[in-house]
């Protein structure tokens, strides 16, 4: 990283007018900094980088829950099947957002699955009680399927193993069916099922949420930790250079957070290479009292858990007096709270019931636009993060019988997918701010706090000449202008614009009317090194540009 103008200069020069006021912890630390009256500010240098942008960031996750995999991904009968039963029109959608990574098989599935259930002849395959969700599942979607449907919607898989109800020997021999070439009995087995060339999978998750005690094969932290470093130990005498991810906490409610993290990275800290975190979050009396306006600063939570995550992880290298710094994968992050508890959770021993089908509203929209801008500043810490999920479960996309819908959650990600490359630029942001109080509300989300109107982030890609900035507008009454101060790098064409925003932030898409929260054109500024965008209220906002770089000022 690289720094051609100081905050201290910055900030004073944005004092000399008088509008700035002195900023609280939690602006200050996002780089923001609170301002009186008038437009947000964002100043951006093309020298000055928080991280390359690694498309990891915005993956997604795929669970043998509900309807994701069975009449979603996978289902024989439907029109849309192609010869191996995958559904065309889902895998269309998947392919055109191109998700770099998806993470399978669970979640909470993953505690109690036998892989070797779902390998082999189909007809050969049991049907089990699968009993994180209360379901049955049939095996007819297994680990070489998942594969060959990454191949066709283009992602890079990022498996779980069991280490719930599973052990260290039956998570080595997954891995060696996966990636060992040949000559050894389980890479023989997966070549007798027909795949002669390993999967090569690079990036693996050692169990799922072991701090939780709904989790089959819960345990204690040391306890987990010895799991997961005994497994990590085997696992690099096949390859060294696989990439571990132990389980952090489930979420920052836990009576455990943060011990539970340090507790088990100081088992197996040498071992792995990230560290999970993941979180939900929602509209509700609890976290929110209900307030729009609460609930669109949840991304700044999901920031604070972050550095707190960092934090420990940061501490353990210190004790260990290790080289390695850890990198966090946020691999379930989401709004998830109406289809939470008894019959959206319980499938009633049935094959692909209806489970966890949240249905997104604009506000859920919003957020989620804000959940992306905090992964891209906390960029430089997080190397993967998973929208959780990608279909039918808690996700952007929907199937019916007959389409594929997209909810309003669905354009934010899809955006930053689309338009973000390069660089994630450190970006100086002056932004009026309204308060927040902490009365009432559950202890982990109850903060007295500034909350900044205005969520900016921006990409730039030197080589391609591109620039992404996305916007997130968080007053509920007011358009706000936005002016861009680019610095180094200077806009020539403004080369699309776009805002999702609309008059009921209850507002939700149905098979019946797609088009209740879609985007649709904002009249961008002309392109120059100033650019006044007025981003309507409650609004989430992408602008793509083509840009003029300095040779100079490449950053890095
Ligand atoms: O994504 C739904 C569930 O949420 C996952 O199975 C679990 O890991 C988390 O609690």
């Amino acid at each position: 990283m690289s720094t051609t103008l100081s905050r201290r200069t910055f900030l004073s020069s944005l004092g000399q007018s008088g509008a700035l006021l002195a900023a609280g912890p939690w602006l200050r630390s996002i780089g923001y900094a609170q301002a009186r009256r008038g437009p947000a500010r964002a100043v951006l240098m093309q020298s000055r980088t928080r991280a390359d942008f690694d498309r990891r960031l915005l993956g997604a996750f795929l669970e043998h829950l509900g309807r994701a995999i069975y009449t979603g991904v996978y289902e024989p009968g439907s029109p849309h099947a192609d010869a191996n039963g995958f559904r065309t029109d889902v895998i269309a959608e998947i392919k055109q957002l191109s998700v770099p990574v998806m993470r399978y098989p669970g979640g909470n599935f993953v505690s109690g699955y036998n892989w070797l259930d779902g390998v082999g002849p189909k007809k050969q395959r049991p049907t089990v009680l699968e009993r994180a969700w209360n379901s049955l599942e049939t095996n007819q979607f297994g680990t070489n399927e998942f594969i060959e449907w990454c191949k066709l919607v283009s992602t890079e898989p990022l498996l779980a193993f069991n280490l719930g109800t599973g052990t260290p020997e039956t998570a080595v021999a997954y891995v060696e069916y996966c990636n060992v070439a040949k000559g050894t009995k389980w890479s023989d087995l997966r070549r007798s099922h027909g795949y002669e060339a390993p999967h090569d999978v690079r990036y693996w998750c050692l169990g799922n949420e072991m701090d939780g005690p709904w989790q089959m094969g819960h345990m204690p932290a040391r306890e987990y930790g010895q799991k997961a470093r005994d497994a990590a130990r085997q696992i690099r005498v096949i390859d060294r250079s696989l990439q571990l991810i132990a389980c952090g906490s489930s979420n920052p409610a836990m009576p455990t957070y943060l011990v539970w993290d340090r507790e088990v990275l100081e088992e197996c800290y040498d071992q792995v290479d990230g560290i999970s975190l993941h979180n939900y979050y929602g509209n509700t009396k609890d976290l929110t009292g209900n307030s729009t306006a609460r609930f669109l600063a949840m991304n700044l939570d999901m920031e604070r858990q972050i550095r707190e995550i960092a934090a420990v992880a940061d501490y353990v290298q210190g004790l260990r007096k290790s080289p390695k710094r850890l990198w966090l994968s946020f691999d379930e992050w989401n709004v998830w709270y109406r289809a939470r508890s008894g019959p959206f959770t319980d499938g009633n021993r049935t094959f692909a019931p209806k489970l966890l089908e949240e249905v997104y509203n604009l506000e859920d929209a919003l957020l989620v636009g804000g959940f992306v801008n905090t992964l891209l500043r906390q960029s430089d810490r997080v190397r993967i993060a998973c929208v959780a999920q990608i279909l039918n479960v808690i996700a952007p996309l929907v199937t019916n019988e007959t389409s594929v819908l997209r909810q309003s959650t669905y354009y934010p990600y899809a955006w930053a997918l689309q338009y973000a490359r390069g660089r994630v630029l450190d970006l100086f942001v002056e932004s009026e701010t309204y308060p927040i109080a902490a009365a009432g509300l559950r202890a982990d989300v109850a903060r007295d706090d500034q909350v900044p109107f205005v969520d900016v982030v921006a990409t730039l890609d030197p080589a391609g000449g591109k620039a992404c900035v996305l916007m997130l507008n968080r007053d509920l009454e007011s358009e706000r202008e936005l002016v861009l101060d680019w610095r180094d790098a200077t806009p020539t064409r403004v080369l699309a614009c776009e805002t999702l925003t609309g008059p009921d932030v209850k507002a939700f898409n149905t098979f019946a009317e797609p088009k209740q929260v879609v985007p649709r054109r904002l009249e961008p500024p002309a392109a120059g090194a100033r650019m006044t965008f007025k981003l309507p209220a409650r609004s989430y906002t992408v602008a793509h540009l083509a840009m003029n770089v300095s040779p100079s000022g490449t950053g890095g």
